[in-house]
């Protein structure tokens, strides 16, 4: 499908994000013919860089990150043709001066791929410079402020020049296929809706696993740790769209009003709940995938002092008619022993077993998987053939999205991107959305540290500590782990 025509400006053209992520993803474009002629890419970067030279920076980095690059030597010779270069300075009045005749018909993109602390300064010399028009959007990632004060900063130097519907705010689990099949999956079936609250649910489950450790971000992570990280964001998100009300139409308002909702309904923790309802936790050293790997206080770029934390569980309740009584519990850390992402929907048992008098009858569970595929999986309660009786056993209904279609080809990144070309903003999140997770996640970093809360420790390769456990076995109910090691 052709794409309106765009000019992208990539701030931080030259920058991780754009050689991994976005140049890679309009390259798939061209391949698939879906860019105009008139389009354009253009590089912003500190350094002094010819057009030339930036396109030799480009085709070096498709070359590494593109898959199959040596075979598209056609759609190369078009998209070198699309690509431009500007040298910025950001802080020179000067240098803002070539940034020049930016187009009022077609969309035009400003991709901030760049450092979070750069998004005021960008945003006001845009409007400064008189570079925002009608057509203009403006595209900036996580992590949006580091609390809701300076959330609320960044949001209002945004605003300065962009309305509300130019900004395009990512989180990239929005742009996940199976992120995307949980609205699918409630408000295209009966089934599930008409029996998706406290009368039917015992309780969700939400967990997003990671094997890696900090990497190379540790002087980042250090200072932002596993809740600001994933759960303000990436984890609230996802039960928004688990838990939000049917919204009114697919349109981007529509279901952004309905996750605000879900945002507004959250209990906040108290000073008598958060000890008993929360875990933080900081991984030690251990066995990762086989090999040996170190604690997070000797990962480089990290600072002792700091108590950050690299795991979170949290058991959480939802003040609201359809889930009064319905714990969640969400948990995310890195290095634990896989990387799998999933959901767990986990019924009640029935009310009265009439196979066997006292027996206990497993309840129906709904697995929704994110990472590592994308599919979903149901399990029930049938009879075991061939034997008389009722001998009764929990099976699967399990559907993989991958083997109905290649859905390994399109990124995350490259669907967003592609939505803002076309100007369509229900996979990014609104303002008010991020300042009131920012709002109850304030209280709980607020509350670890006035209420003491210890930071426990777990070890690299396993499944957390074992206070997030004791967290859900106190409700009688237990995690479901993710696949195992292999
Ligand atoms: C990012 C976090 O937003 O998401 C990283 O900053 C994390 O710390 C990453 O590793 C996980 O994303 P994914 O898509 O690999 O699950």
């Amino acid at each position: 499908m052709e794409l309106n025509t765009f000019d992208l400006y990539l701030f931080g053209g030259t920058g991780d994000l754009s050689n991994r992520k976005l140049i890679p993803a309009m390259f798939r474009q061209e391949t698939l013919g879906n860019i105009d002629d008139a389009s354009q890419i253009i590089g912003i970067g500190s350094r002094d860089l010819s057009t030339e030279e930036y396109i030799s920076m480009v085709n070096e980095s498709l070359n590494k990150y593109y898959i199959d690059f040596e075979q598209q030597k056609d759609a190369w010779l078009k998209f070198a043709k699309r690509l431009q270069y500007i040298k910025l300075d950001i802080n020179s009045n000067e240098d803002w001066k070539n940034i020049n005749n930016v187009s009022d018909s077609v969309a035009v993109v400003y991709y901030l791929a760049t450092p979070p602390n750069l998004y005021k300064k960008i945003s006001s010399a845009l409007n400064d410079n008189d570079l925002i028009k009608d057509n203009c959007r403006i595209v900036v990632e996580k992590p949006i402020g580091s609390d809701l004060e300076t959330a609320k900063d960044i949001n209002n130097s945004l605003s300065l020049g962009f309305k509300e519907n130019q900004i395009y705010r990512i989180d990239h689990y929005l742009g996940k296929e199976a992120v995307q099949n949980l609205l699918a999956l409630r408000f295209a079936n009966t089934i599930f809706e008409k029996s998706w609250s406290s009368s039917a649910i015992d309780h969700i489950q939400i967990t997003v696993a990671e094997d890696l450790g900090v990497e190379d971000r540790g002087g980042y992570y250090d200072e932002t740790g596993a809740l600001r990280d994933m759960v303000q964001n990436h984890l609230l998100q996802i039960l928004c769209l688990i838990a939000m009300e049917p919204p009114v139409s697919i349109q981007s308002e529509s279901v952004r009003d309905e996750k605000l909702k879900v945002l507004k309904s959250l209990a906040p923790f108290t000073s008598d709940n958060i000890a008993v309802n929360s875990v933080r936790a900081q991984y030690l050293e251990g066995i990762s995938k086989g090999e040996a790997a170190c604690s997070y206080l000797d990962e480089e770029g990290v600072n002792s002092k700091n108590h950050t934390e690299t795991f979170v569980a949290l058991k959480l309740e939802i003040n609201n008619w359809r889930w009064s009584g319905v714990p969640f519990y969400l948990r995310t850390g890195k290095r634990m022993q896989s990387k799998s992402s999933e959901i767990v929907v986990r019924y009640k048992t029935v009310p009265h077993n009439i196979f066997s008098k006292g027996a206990h009858l497993e309840p129906d569970q709904l697995v929704l998987r994110i990472h590592p595929d994308e599919g979903i999986d149901l399990k029930l309660n049938t009879k075991r053939p061939g034997v008389s009786g009722y001998d009764l056993e929990n099976l699967p209904l399990d559907l993989n999205l991958n083997e109905y279609h290649e859905i390994g080809h399109q990124d995350c990144y490259e669907r967003l991107l592609l939505d803002v070309i076309k100007g369509n903003p229900s996979l990014f999140v609104r303002r008010d959305e991020i300042e009131a997770s920012w709002k109850w996640i304030d209280n709980i970093i607020n509350l670890w540290k006035s209420e003491d809360v210890p930071m426990e420790e777990y070890i690299s390769g396993g499944w957390g500590p074992s206070n997030a456990d004791l967290l859900i076995k106190r409700d009688f109910r237990a995690w479901k782990n993710g696949p195992s090691k292999k």
